[in-house]
């Protein structure tokens, strides 16, 4: 039988952080587990856009609740302060979704003059975590899901050029950024067990689902041809919450280890089902270059605070 939200066991008394918990993939992820009980943090960028989300979305007869905590995931000293807000709010987090991303935009830097994809994606998602490892790590059964890409079967780190500084190609960074999701989480999930950690690592990818994505990267790019096919591709998209569910597996399902990653059984759409993940995050060397490397751009930030 096919996995869906029915699946899922009451989430009452489980704190969960998601980021880009406003829109697709991350505002149905919040929608189920508020209904099933849970507390949800929105790690969102802006307080309007997530209070119209909870007005509009969220039923308020739900055994869950929500909250707001501001991240704009563009700029690591917000990811940190968020961090430090959530430490100062609650003594568990049970559930941290990295979920928020960009897709293709034109060449634009982060507040810290990193590519804005590699930034979004992967940096503040890396550093958020890193920051909130030790209250994840209060309880056992407590999780952190990433949330991918197809694009990571397709993508490459380049070394030689991370920021692409010389040659941009945006879908080539993206592609690079969804990897590096992968290959984070996978670390991630190796450091855990090597130190006997209670938190698990996972990861997810949602096939092509209908969200703000694709509008977003063409409002941004201008492509008439990407918009062109985009809608050629309509009927392979599929709904925003069919899209949640490998994450919605990922943070509930009891049989769900840490170092899995979960997506659409036909690959662009379906059930969630275990899924393989693109050969380069099993690459120990070239996952712990990734995350020597991104380590020391996030401590570059206290390095240059001081
Ligand atoms: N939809 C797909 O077909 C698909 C396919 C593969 C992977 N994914 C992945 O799924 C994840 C969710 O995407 P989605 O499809 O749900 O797209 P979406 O509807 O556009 O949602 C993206 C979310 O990320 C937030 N975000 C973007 N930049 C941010 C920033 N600097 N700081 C904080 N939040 C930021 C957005 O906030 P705003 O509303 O404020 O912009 C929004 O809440 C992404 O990681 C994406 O790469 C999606």
């Amino acid at each position: 039988m096919n996995w869906s939200v029915n699946k899922i066991p009451s989430q009452k008394g489980r704190i969960a952080l998601i980021t880009g918990a406003n829109s697709g993939l991350g505002l149905e992820t919040a929608r189920v587990l508020v209904e099933k009980g849970a507390t949800v943090i929105l790690g969102c960028r802006s307080f309007e856009k997530a209070h119209s989300t909870i007005k509009k979305f969220i039923d308020s007869k739900s055994d869950g609740s929500t909250e707001f905590i501001k991240i704009d995931l563009s700029d690591l000293r917000q990811v940190k302060m968020a961090a430090e807000q959530l430490r100062m709010r609650h003594r568990r987090l049970d559930l941290l979704i990295n979920n928020a991303g960009i897709m293709a935009p034109p060449r634009t830097l982060s507040k810290q003059g990193w590519e804005l994809q590699f930034a979004v994606n992967h940096l503040a998602h890396m550093a958020l975590t890193l920051e909130l490892i030790p209250l994840l790590n209060q309880y056992s059964g407590s999780r952190v899901v990433t949330v991918s890409s197809g694009a990571q079967f397709l993508g490459k780190i380049n070394w030689d050029d991370l920021q692409g500084e010389h040659l941009y190609n945006r879908w080539a960074a993206y592609s690079q950024s969804k990897l590096a999701n992968v290959m984070f989480a996978m670390e991630l999930h190796h450091r855990l067990r090597k130190s006997n950690s209670k938190t698990s690592s996972l990861m997810a990818h949602p096939g092509l689902a209908r969200t703000n994505l694709q509008s977003t990267s063409l409002a941004a790019n201008g492509s008439w041809q990407e918009s062109v096919a985009y809608k050629l591709m309509t009927p392979i998209f599929q709904s925003a919450l069919m899209g949640a569910l490998p994450q919605l597996l990922a943070a509930t399902s009891s049989t769900a280890k840490s170092g899995e990653q979960y997506g659409p059984k036909y690959n662009f759409k379906g059930p969630p089902r275990l899924c393989r993940v693109a050969p380069l995050a099993l690459d120990k060397s070239q996952r712990e270059k990734l995350w020597e490397k991104s380590k020391c751009l996030i401590d570059s930030l206290e390095v240059n605070s001081n």
